[in-house]
């Protein structure tokens, strides 16, 4: 798309975890496996450190803050707990996250609208300490509005409706919640906000989203993971890139 800067990539290992802890082993390694992102492309690392540490634990993030050479990008519900740890590893952004213990996954957006306050005090001190600060929301001009009052500098539209409708072919809707998210990133580009996207992108649905000229990140972790069993985690990784490159050009 004309005018439109690089598309990043930032991959979230989270996954790699899951399958470490299944066994209560040591390996596989998320750490290694973000090295090995880092190689095959990736232009960050994205971890969820989540409140019942299913997955990444603090000695990942820890190991992650120390070893990688991409910026991280830290998932985080809005706690005290996870504000401290962020505030001691100052990673290069914190992405802000609603957290239920009973979701298998990041559900749906955070509502920012109706707890603006709270969370305007929240981010502040992270944004203080040097970290983007990122909210993850639904496409809602609303959501949008208030990420923008709180001060937060990038806002990240959840892709997860559009993925499921595309899964159940329901494609009218699919091709109306894809109109939203288009019309959302203009809006919240107009805003000055930086606009990154993510949750549940494979090969299938990421071109599309990758054509928008206001996003500038996609934040990818499941289909990769997952497919890196059948490719191997560097050719995974090297086929999503080039189709977001092609939907871009
Ligand atoms: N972005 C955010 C904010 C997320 O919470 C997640 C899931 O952890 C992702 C992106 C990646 O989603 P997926 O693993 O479905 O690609």
């Amino acid at each position: 798309m004309a005018g439109a800067g690089k598309l990043r990539l930032g991959v979230n290992i989270d996954h790699v975890a899951t399958v470490r802890n299944a066994r209560g082993s040591a390996y596989p390694d998320p750490v290694r496996a973000a090295k090995l992102a880092e190689e095959a492309g990736a232009d960050g690392i994205t971890a969820h450190l989540r409140e019942d540490r299913r997955h990444i634990s603090d000695a990942d993030i820890e190991a992650l803050a120390e070893e990688l050479t991409v910026p991280l990008n830290f998932e985080m519900a809005a706690t005290e707990e996870m504000q401290n740890i962020a505030l001691r590893h100052v990673p290069h952004a914190v992405c802000i996250v609603p957290e239920k213990r009973e979701e298998r996954t990041t559900e749906g957006g955070l509502e920012v609208a109706q707890d603006e306050n709270r969370l305007a005090h929240f981010i502040a001190p992270l944004r203080d300490a040097g970290c983007r600060v990122s909210i993850f929301i639904a496409a809602d001009r609303r959501q949008i509005e208030a990420a923008h009052r709180i001060g937060a500098a990038v806002i990240e539209l959840h892709t997860g409706a559009y993925c499921d409708l595309h899964a159940e072919g329901r494609i009218k809707e699919r091709d109306a919640e894809l109109e939203r998210l288009r019309e959302m990133s203009a809006f919240a580009h107009s805003l000055g906000l930086e606009v990154h996207a993510g949750h549940g992108l494979t090969y299938d649905t990421v071109a599309p989203i990758a054509a928008f000229p206001e996003i500038r990140e996609l934040n990818i972790g499941h289909f990769l993971i997952g497919e890196a069993i059948f490719r191997g985690l560097g050719p995974a990784i090297a086929e999503m890139r080039r189709i977001m490159d092609a939907a871009r050009a």
